[in-house]
């Protein structure tokens, strides 16, 4: 067997305490979820065999989520897979549905289980784990708390060494004494050898009746095997084992990872105003040398280059912004790319697909979807540009519309180069524009029109004497 990890991310718990439909794991913080942060710092790890995502709770959507987050990961990314635990009956029993399956496709002999609702995870954290405990059968990160609240809480005898850990509704005095403050976070590395052999050993015995992963430690204790809690200090990343289970936890943890984020940006280089309304997600990066003001968000696979100025209250999400372009106030970008030297907004929309080339503008209200605005042009006001293709140095004028959607289908607009289009022109796609056309303003285009050509198709105005 190999000398790798195979990593267990726990995702198919209710969230009952979340009280929302929404499946816990795609709770987000700062626009990403929590499925994708977690899985995101996983993949950092070296020596991976590959990272399974237990799904169960709305199963499909958490497995699609898991799907688009493993495809959205950087090059080179580990091998990702899904497994269904039908019946959610407790997180030891998560772990023996999805280990035959694990075994079944890959080969490891550790294992690194997470739980998705501990999202503020760095991977240095988890790095330093494997490295540490590499020969241990069976090891947990562990923090004290002042108020360990409704953590497992880690009994010690009297020699410190690890005992069991007991969860906080079963914890009776007159069985472990007085109660402690060391906690479980939920993050454990165990041979696969020792979970294979404790595993059916579980019961559903206790307050939940649900099978603990937890029990796996007593049980290893009792087996003489080589058990450890890994404590981690607080001002070692205490805060990054937060357990998220309730909307409360979700805000601090997500308050948490601004900060953190905030802080690393600055000190990458990175000038921000009013850092504290500033929301940049893990998965986002900032070059140095970029500008930001908040309030903004920005989240997902995003780049903002360097010389980049975001003004106040943007949203952007998976989209890249080039080098020295300004972004002015309240615009939504996203799955889009604006390339260096751009002008966009105030108030610019980029859907899906919409490409700004190098120099181009795109002012007030104006709207590209599935769209590519060529080098130089400007689409200045009032505009919507879908499913077009617009060539370099082409003036688009107030109020244009391309017409794409005729009820059932959606069709492209082409317009050439260095081509003008007067104010309020309804284009009618299908249609083409050939290079240096000019379309008269207020025309309804329906038909192509031929390289140089000018196009007007309005009725003719009328001058009558007026009637007393
Ligand atoms: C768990 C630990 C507790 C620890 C805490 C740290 C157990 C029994 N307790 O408690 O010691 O202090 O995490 O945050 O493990 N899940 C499944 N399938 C299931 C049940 C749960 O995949 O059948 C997943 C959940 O989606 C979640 C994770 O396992 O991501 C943990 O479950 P949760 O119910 O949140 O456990 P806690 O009560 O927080
Ligand atoms: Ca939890």
């Amino acid at each position: 067997m190999k000398d790798t990890t195979g990593v267990l991310i726990l995702a198919a718990g209710k969230g009952t305490r979340m009280s929302s439909p929404r499946p816990k794991a795609l709770q987000t913080l700062l626009g990403d979820t929590m499925l994708a942060l977690v899985l995101e710092e996983a993949a950092k790890l070296p020596g991976l065999a590959g990272i399974w995502t237990l799904v169960g709770h709305q199963a499909d959507l958490v497995r699609a989520e898991a799907e688009r987050a493993a495809a959205a990961l950087p090059e080179p990314a580990p091998q990702t897979f899904c497994i269904e635990q039908k019946q959610q009956l407790g997180t030891g029993h998560a772990l023996m549905t999805a280990l035959p399956e694990m075994t079944a496709h890959a080969d490891f002999d550790r294992l690194l289980v997470l739980n998705v609702d501990v999202p503020l995870i760095p991977a240095q954290l988890l790095s330093r784990f494997l490295r540490e405990e590499k020969e241990s059968d069976l090891a947990f990160l562990s923090l004290s708390l002042s108020d360990p609240g409704a953590y497992g809480r880690v009994v010690r005898d009297a020699g410190g060494r690890v005992r069991a850990i007991v969860e906080a509704k079963d914890y009776d005095p007159a069985l472990y004494g007085s109660c402690p403050n060391e906690i479980n976070a939920g993050i454990y590395l165990i041979r696969r050898k020792t979970a294979e052999t404790l595993l059916p050993l579980l019961s559903n015995n206790n307050r939940s009746g649900e099978y603990y992963i937890t029990d796996l430690i007593g049980l290893a204790v009792e087996r003489t095997l080589d058990v450890r809690a890994t404590p981690v200090s607080s001002e070692d990343g205490g805060k990054a084992l937060l357990g998220v289970n309730t909307p409360l936890e979700l805000a601090d943890a997500e308050a948490l990872l601004r900060q953190r984020r905030v802080r690393e940006l600055l000190e990458a280089g990175v000038v921000l105003h009013s850092p504290e309304s500033i929301r940049v997600s893990p998965l986002a990066r900032v070059e140095a040398g970029a500008e930001l003001a908040g309030p903004c968000e920005i989240s997902g696979r995003s780049l903002i280059r360097c010389g980049t100025v975001i003004e106040s209250h943007c949203v952007i999400r998976n989209a890249v912004i080039g080098e020295n372009c300004r972004v002015r106030s309240f615009c939504h970008i996203e799955d889009a790319a604006v390339e260096a030297r751009c002008q966009v907004g105030p108030y610019a929309r980029l859907r899906p697909g919409a490409v700004l080339e190098e120099d181009a503008h795109m002012g007030n209200f104006v709207e590209m979807k599935k769209a590519r605005l060529g080098k130089g042009s400007k689409a200045n006001h009032l505009t919507y540009l879908g499913d077009a293709d617009i060539g370099p140095g082409v003036n688009i004028g107030a109020g244009t519309i391309t017409c794409n959607y005729d009820g059932v289908h959606k069709h492209r607009t082409v317009i050439g180069g260095g081509s003008f289009i007067g104010s309020n022109t309804a284009l009618v796609a299908p249609v083409e524009l050939g290079k240096n056309t000019l379309v008269g303003a207020g025309s309804v285009i329906t038909r192509n029109v031929e390289d140089g050509e000018l196009a007007v198709a309005r009725s003719r105005q009328v001058n009558l004497p007026r009637k007393k």
